[in-house]
This record gives C-alpha cells, sequence and structure tokens, in this order.
C-alpha cells in the first residue's frame, strides 16, 4: 500500500527545493525524472475537470492534481487515473482531493469549478452563482501557487476569466480564459465535414466573447491555404457559422444533463501544453485586453502567443466592416456581463 498524496507531497517538496537550488537535497529525495515534470493543478473535478486530467494523463504532460469538494470522490478519480497510467505507459501522477495543500507550487492551474449549463440555459444564467466559486477557488490558488498561470474554464467564460483577474491580482499576461480553442474546433471540423477534407488542414478562428455572438472570421478561413471563401457557398458558411455559435447549446441539448466536456478539456489542455512546453502556439483565447481592439479592462477572444510566461503577444488583426460590426456587438455583451459582478 502507498498512500499516494503523501508521495505527491513529498515530490512537490523536492521540487521546491529545487528551486531554492538546494539540488543535492533534492537528487536524494527522488529520481532526475521527477526534475522536469510540470505540475498542473485541476480544480472541479466534474467531466471537464477530469477530462483535462485523462487527456494530461495520455499525452504524458505533466503531473496533476484533482481539486473538488468531495474529498474521497476526487481521490478516486484520480486514483482511476493513475491506475490507468501503467495501460498508457504515461509515468504522471495524478492525485486528487480537497485539500488545496496539494496544489502548492503549481506551475498551471485550470478553474472549471462551477455549475454548468442545463438545457434551455444560457451560459449567462450562472453569472452569480460560479462568480462566487471562481472567487473561492482563486483565493485559495493564489495563496498555494502566487506564481502559476491560470487558465479559466467556468461559464461565463469572459466574466469568470474576469472574476479569477481581479481577485488573483496576478498579471494580465498570467490569467487566460479558454473558450476560442473550443469554438475554433467547432468551427474547423463543420468546415471539414461539409468539404470532406482532413481537419488537419482546416485553418481558422473564432474571436470575441464565448457567447451566441461569438465571431467565427470568415476572412481568414483557408483550407489547405485556399482561402474558404473560394470554397463554399455564403449560404453554407451561414449555416456553419451559426451552428458554430450555437455549438455549446447543441451540445447542451443533446446531453440534456450537462454540457459538453471532451472538446472542451482538450482545448484546454491544448493551451496548457503550450505553455508547460514553452511552445509559443497562436491560440484564440480570452485576454485581458488593455487597448488593443479599441477595448481596455474587459477578457475578450482574441489571438495569442501562448508561452511559459501565459500570454506572451496578442496579435491585432484587421477585420473586414462585417467583423468588426460582430467583434463589437459581441465586446458590448462581455461589458454587460461584467457590469452585473460586484468586482
Ligand atoms: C460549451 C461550453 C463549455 O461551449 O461553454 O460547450
Amino acid at each position: 500500500m502507498h498512500d499516494e498524496g503523501l508521495i505527491f507531497k513529498i515530490a512537490t517538496a523536492a521540487k521546491q527545493l529545487r528551486n531554492d537550488k538546494r539540488k543535492s537535497v533534492y537528487n536524494l529525495a527522488v529520481g532526475e525524472s521527477d526534475l522536469m515534470r510540470k505540475k498542473l493543478t485541476i480544480v472541479g473535478s466534474g467531466f471537464v475537470g477530469a477530462t483535462c486530467a485523462h487527456w494530461a494523463l495520455a499525452k504524458e504532460l505533466c503531473d496533476v492534481v484533482l481539486i473538488d469538494i468531495d474529498n474521497d470522490i476526487t481521490r478516486g478519480k484520480a486514483l482511476d487515473l493513475f491506475q490507468a497510467s501503467p495501460v498508457l505507459g504515461s509515468d504522471c501522477k495524478v492525485v486528487g482531493g480537497s485539500d488545496y495543500d496539494l496544489t502548492k507550487n503549481s506551475d498551471v492551474v485550470v478553474i472549471t469549478a462551477g455549475l454548468p449549463r442545463k438545457p434551455g440555459m444560457s451560459r449567462d444564467e450562472l453569472l452569480s452563482k460560479n462568480a462566487s466559486i471562481v472567487k473561492a477557488v482563486t483565493e485559495q490558488i493564489v495563496k498555494y501557487s502566487p506564481k502559476c498561470i491560470l487558465v479559466v474554464v467556468s461559464n461565463p467564460l469572459d466574466a469568470m476569466a474576469y472574476v479569477a483577474y481581479k481577485v488573483s491580482r496576478f498579471p494580465k499576461e498570467r490569467v487566460i480564459g479558454m473558450a476560442g480553442v473550443l469554438d475554433s474546433a467547432r468551427f474547423r471540423s463543420f468546415i471539414a465535414q461539409e468539404l470532406d477534407v482532413s481537419v488537419e488542414d482546416v485553418h481558422g478562428f473564432v474571436l470575441g466573447g464565448h457567447g451566441d455572438t461569438m465571431v467565427p472570421v470568415v476572412e481568414y478561413c483557408s483550407v489547405g491555404g485556399i482561402p474558404l471563401t473560394q470554397l463554399l457557398s455564403t449560404e453554407k458558411l451561414n449555416a456553419i457559422v451559426d451552428r458554430t455559435r450555437n455549438g455549446g447549446a447543441e451540445m447542451v441539448s443533446l446531453l440534456k444533463t450537462g454540457s459538453a466536456y471532451t472538446a472542451p478539456s482538450a482545448s484546454v489542455i491544448a493551451m496548457v501544453e503550450s505553455i508547460l512546453k514553452d511552445k509559443k502556439r497562436v491560440l484564440p483565447v480570452a485576454a485581458y485586453l488593455d487597448g488593443e481592439y479599441g477595448v481596455k479592462g474587459y477578457f475578450v477572444g482574441v489571438l495569442a502567443k501562448l508561452g511559459s510566461a501565459g500570454i506572451e503577444k496578442i496579435y491585432e488583426l484587421k477585420l473586414q466592416k462585417e467583423a468588426q460590426a460582430h467583434m463589437d456587438k459581441s465586446v458590448d455583451h462581455v461589458k454587460a456581463l461584467v457590469s452585473q459582478l460586484s468586482f
């Protein structure tokens, strides 16, 4: 028998020693391989959180801590994942529980905690309940991992990223919302299906808020380098744009008891991977804007470079009139949501 929580705590303490440059002591405590592994905490072990852990483990990306209110259930979910590790050939450690002490010195923390949507419900209806949950979670995270990068997933996304930013008092580069990668993945998958081409060759992105006003930017979308507008009629394109905008609601109406989780969690892990490996991928994410696109003080979906410092650059694109009008509308929606918060 071993206590996986204790082993994890020892590894984390050892990592701290390494950070303190007391390497010889550290090397006595754990093997050299643990020197390299990064630490990801996922708060909320529901479908999105647990599936994030699943992807991270399957990719052998980093050690993972799952945190949720119920200690046993969360430990159980983590243990189940850990027991899959020999089959997957993944040496990442996964532990879970309700004690934030486990999260100490995380490199990245993903916040999925909060209520999901039910059929007929908009993301915005979750605002006040999820704001208090995200606030409480952020306070704990900051206490144990003051240098981490926060990736917020809870809905309504742009407002929850704002809450985490305000409560954490982190620099804007270290608070990032996940929505654009998911919305773009939906957009790209529908285009690939329509054209019967590989999803790999469909490039495109969705900007703006994560709501019905999101902006699939057709003019920047291409398939193998060919502008999308040369491949699809306006009618077909509009249908795909609409389906993308309603992508979350379509999933909620099919699943009935909750919202999507596989594509959302894959999207989270793509962002986490870019940060942990300093890949500097250019991805659509919710970022705190400080004048870009004429917006100051709000989280809005934009294209950004993600690396070890978090958001390393925001790309401000020239949009055509129609896309710009949609973007403005989307920003207004985010502002209206945030104005209902007491932060
Ligand atoms: C969705 C939820 C996660 O878009 O917002 O599926």
